[in-house]
């Protein structure tokens, strides 16, 4: 049983990136609690961000026939990859989308993911405790 964290875009700047919107955490805070959490649990744990679509989808691909469960806030491509959709489609693993904050509270174009539809579930708007609730639920309902 594992737990792989993924993070697109920008979410290398957490901590200083808009603290009003996404606040003071590091993204290095969230891999902290996470890995506590998870490998607390007996559950292996892995953390992977970029700032490149494509490298994404490779760290997908790989974890493709694991016991492995994704967390994944794909920060804007959530609203423009059909090619990650995709690539969360075939790979047939569960992923639960988070977002920090509350994009439906934001700019129209944030409204939309494209790919909440082939993903587990979705987490928006609870800062980074979104990340600890999805890790919850792998490691309950899993
Ligand atoms: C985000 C929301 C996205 O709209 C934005 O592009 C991000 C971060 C969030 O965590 O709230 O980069 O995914």
């Amino acid at each position: 049983d594992k737990i792989l964290l993924l993070n697109g875009p920008n979410l290398n700047l957490l901590g200083t990136r808009e603290p009003g919107v996404y606040g003071k955490g590091t993204l290095g805070d969230i891999e902290t609690t996470l890995r506590t959490m998870v490998e607390g649990n007996g559950w292996a744990f892995d953390s992977f961000q970029s700032n490149h679509e494509g490298e994404l989808i490779d760290r997908i691909h790989e974890a493709i026939g694991q016991d492995v469960g994704i967390i994944f806030n794909p920060g804007a491509y959530t609203h423009t990859s059909i090619a990650l959709r995709d690539a969360i489609a075939g790979a047939n693993l569960p992923v639960i989308e988070v977002h920090i904050s509350n994009v439906h509270k934001r700019e129209e174009f944030r409204h939309t993911s494209l790919l909440a539809p082939v993903c587990y579930g979705q987490i928006v708007g609870l800062g980074s405790f979104g990340y600890k609730l999805a890790a919850q639920t792998f490691l309950e309902q899993f």
